[in-house]
């Protein structure tokens, strides 16, 4: 049953792995259930909803109609654009494939806001790393309009739950020169790190499970933008730098074929 009060939210997912659902899933703050009776009135998605098949198909682009402008299109996923957006099939019918491709530009095209989960839909990410057989593209290239991106592979799920909040409480958030929301990606990884004293004092360590800072064994935080060594992760409890692992960049536009190799030994 329709409630005003809610945020209407079509997702698709298209080329990804699927893991930006899971980081959504584990949402801690407000829990998922909360996130559903409270927040977001979730129209259309492949993996919530029980509908299969022809029946899906069916409730797909009804909701987009009747909330035209209105909803709120979250994609998870990178669109391949070569031979016609061939490599990732929304839906199947007797006389039509429908495409990512498709999908994405006739519903992002009614949406009132887009929002990219994960950095596969912010900008390619893993999807169109080299070669990027199927010429996977975020999905601001395919749409003549304004994508809030909310990259990180996969999104804290934060990031997305609080840029869907924001969206429900007071409209579109601040953006970074990448349409990223700031209130997420506006430091980087490496101005609040636990390691930075290190760093400044030019301390580094030899190899992974040194206590040192990691700049020397390729740590990408001085250039990603994201809040994670506060907010940390799934149940706000650790992140890549407390494990002993750098920063890899997962936020990046050019994430991963500008961070690898992922550690320099
Ligand atoms: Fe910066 Fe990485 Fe060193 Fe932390 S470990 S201080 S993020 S370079
Ligand atoms: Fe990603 Fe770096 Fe945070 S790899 S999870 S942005 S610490």
């Amino acid at each position: 049953k329709y409630n005003p009060h809610k945020l209407p939210v079509i997702w698709l997912e298209t080329n990804d792995s699927g893991d930006n659902n899971i980081a959504f899933m584990s949402s801690v703050y407000p829990y998922l259930q909360e996130v559903f009776d409270e927040m977001i009135d979730l129209l259309y998605s492949n993996t919530f909803m029980a509908a299969q098949g022809r029946e899906a198909l069916e409730i797909l682009f009804r909701p987009a109609k009747k909330f035209r402008g209105r909803f709120t299109l979250v994609v998870e996923g990178a669109v391949p654009v070569k031979d016609n957006g061939l490599y990732n099939l929304i839906a199947r019918t007797e006389n039509h494939d429908i495409t990512a491709l498709e999908a994405v530009t006739a519903l992002g095209g009614m949406a009132g806001h887009v929002v990219a989960a994960g950095t596969c839909a912010s900008f390619g990410g893993a999807s169109a790393a080299r070669p990027n057989i199927t010429g996977s593209v975020g999905v601001s290239q395919v749409l003549n309009r304004e994508v809030i991106n909310v990259s990180g592979c996969p999104v804290n799920p934060d990031w997305l739950v609080g840029t869907l909040a924001h969206l429900l409480m007071y409209g579109r958030p601040e953006l970074d020169s990448l349409d990223r929301p700031t209130m997420f990606y506006g430091f980087t990884v490496h101005r609040h790190c636990q390691r930075r004293s290190y760093f400044d004092q030019k301390n580094f360590a030899q190899k992974l499970g040194d206590i040192e800072c990691m700049f020397s064994l390729g740590c990408m935080g001085p250039r990603t933008g994201a809040d994670c060594p506060y907010r940390q992760w799934i149940n706000h409890v650790s992140w890549p730098v407390k494990v002993n692992t750098p920063c890899i960049g997962c936020t990046n536009e050019d994430f991963p074929d500008g961070s690898t190799p992922f550690f320099t030994p």
